[in-house]
Order: C-alpha cells, then sequence, then structure tokens
C-alpha cells in the first residue's frame, strides 16, 4: 500500500525537480486504477460538467455533484492526495461562502485541499481559506470557468502584456497563501518562469515541460470524452473505440441468440431439475383438463 505523500512532500519534489504527477478523476473505478498506477495527487475536477453529464461547460456544475464524485474518489483512493475542484459560484460571492464551500468538501469528502480558479481578483477568497486551516491550489491561465470573459477555451499569456498578467497573477496567488498552482494552456516559455518565481509547486496542463509536475484529464488520455481533444492531450489508451466495438458485439451477439451461453447461466440441482420437470408436466395436464 502506498504512503499518502502531503504538501511537504511536494515542495520537496519541487526542490529535487522531480516531477508530480497529478490527473483528473471523478469516480470509485478509476481513482482505484490512479493510486495502484502511483498518481501523486488526484484533482477531482468540474470538467465533470463535461466529460460526465455532457454539459457544453463547467457552469451547471454544483457543489452537490461535486461533493458526491469527490467522496467517490476519496473511497477509490484512500492513500493518494485529493483534491476537490471549488464550481462556479461557490466561491465567487464572497470571502464567507468560499469558506464555507471549501469547508464542506474537507468535512463531507475528506479531501486534502480546494481548488479554485483566478489570479488577482480572487486573492482575499484564497487568504480566507488558508485562514480558516484548509490547503488551497490556485488555478490561473486558461480558466473555464471565465471562458466567457476569454472568448472562449483559449490559451492565454501569449503576448506580452498577457504573459505579464499571467505572472501577476501567479505572484497574487502565492502571496494569498496558495500552497500550489494549477498554470492551464500558457507557453512554456511563461511557465518556465514562473516556476523559477514561485517556491511552491507549479502544476501545468497545457502550460508545457518547464513546470514541477503535469496534469492530464483522465477522459481525454484514456481516449473516452471524444466531443473535443485539447491540443496538449496525449492519448495513452482507445477506451471509447474499444467500448463502443464491445457494445456492437454485444447486440450482434443478442440478436443472433448467440448469448448467454451455458457458462453464463445457473443451472437447476440435477435432482430438483427432474422434480421440476415432473411438475411442470402436471400443470400442463391440470391446465388441459380446464
Ligand atoms: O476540472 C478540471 O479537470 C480542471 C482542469 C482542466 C485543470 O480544472
Amino acid at each position: 500500500m502506498q504512503k499518502k505523500k502531503t504538501i511537504q512532500d511536494f515542495f520537496a519534489m519541487k526542490e529535487k525537480g522531480e516531477s508530480i504527477t497529478l490527473i483528473t478523476n471523478y469516480d470509485y473505478p478509476t481513482a482505484t486504477f490512479a493510486e495502484k498506477a502511483g498518481i501523486d495527487m488526484i484533482l477531482v475536477g468540474d470538467s465533470l460538467g463535461m466529460c460526465v453529464y455532457g454539459y457544453e461547460g463547467t457552469m451547471p456544475v454544483t457543489m452537490e455533484m461535486m461533493i458526491v464524485h469527490s467522496e467517490a474518489v476519496r473511497r477509490g483512493a484512500p492513500n493518494t492526495f485529493v483534491i476537490g475542484d471549488m464550481p462556479f459560484l461557490s466561491y465567487q460571492t464572497n470571502d464567507e461562502t468560499a469558506v464555507e464551500n471549501a469547508g464542506r468538501f474537507f468535512k463531507e469528502a475528506r479531501v486534502d485541499a480546494v481548488k479554485l480558479e483566478g489570479g488577482v481578483r480572487v486573492a482575499s477568497r484564497i487568504k480566507a481559506i488558508v485562514d480558516a486551516g484548509m490547503l488551497v491550489m490556485g488555478h490561473i491561465g486558461l480558466t473555464p470557468q471565465s471562458s466567457s470573459q476569454l472568448g472562449g477555451f483559449k490559451a492565454q499569456g501569449r503576448t506580452l502584456e498577457s504573459a505579464k498578467a499571467q505572472v501577476e497573477d501567479a505572484l497574487a496567488v502565492q502571496e494569498a497563501g496558495a500552497a500550489m498552482i494549477l498554470l492551464e494552456a500558457i507557453p512554456p516559455e511563461v511557465a518556465g518562469y514562473i516556476r523559477d518565481l514561485l517556491t511552491i509547486p507549479v502544476l501545468s496542463i497545457g502550460a508545457g515541460p518547464y513546470c514541477d509536475g503535469q496534469l492530464l484529464i483522465v477522459s481525454d488520455m484514456l481516449g473516452v470524452f471524444e466531443a473535443f481533444t485539447p491540443k496538449f492531450v496525449k492519448r495513452y489508451a482507445e477506451i471509447a473505440k474499444i467500448s463502443t466495438e464491445a457494445l456492437t458485439a454485444y447486440v450482434k451477439d443478442v440478436k443472433a441468440k448467440a448469448f448467454p451461453e451455458r457458462k453464463h447461466i445457473y443451472p437447476m440441482i440435477p435432482e430438483e431439475l427432474a422434480k421440476f420437470e415432473e411438475w411442470t408436466a402436471s400443470q400442463k395436464v391440470a391446465r388441459d383438463k380446464k
């Protein structure tokens, strides 16, 4: 059984230059796979809005959905550092709501940290949650909850002005007390600069190789979610293809009466079967007499 890593372990890994592995999981089975694979951290991401519930974005995701999925992930990966992703409007309104909702993740789903999106503008939320004794991961760059303001799911930091804004956001997140930060879809040069500037671990999803660790979404990397695949994804399996082929074979078997076979049934005990046949025959005789 692997020993659960702590935030101190992640700081030590940054110090030693050892890459941190992070995956977004939503459920019990994939959490068990991740723990068996030796993943360092699991994020229960609000991307489940798209990958599990089929919404167009993350906006409709609620605290209730996030808590249920975080509980399932915790059951599947009891010895892995788990981060709960705070959904849209669970922290944006004020510091008190942010602390209450962050607390729900810890109390109900036993997570180790929460993640929230934004830099300078959420600094007071991060500080409030940290002051209440909880660990926070910041998230800047392409922040899906504000995709309408960003003009869609667009990479950030590609101009000097935007790169400087990313650096300013990263510093604000660290200064507010976050224990880690995730950079999404920004150029590697900008990410590398932020990684060197900050003392906290800097994780990347689509932010290139010069970070302290990498994140992929399980549905993307296993080829489960087919609606779209971001450029930064590497596919390690084709589960949607394999699953569709398997379901097609099942439909064919049932139509052809090739399933179930003898090995899939629960036969009666032979002497009981003889008695059952005798009884059904007597029932038929009785019915014929009517
Ligand atoms: O919800 C999620 O999986 C995330 C990643 C896209 C960073 O927040």
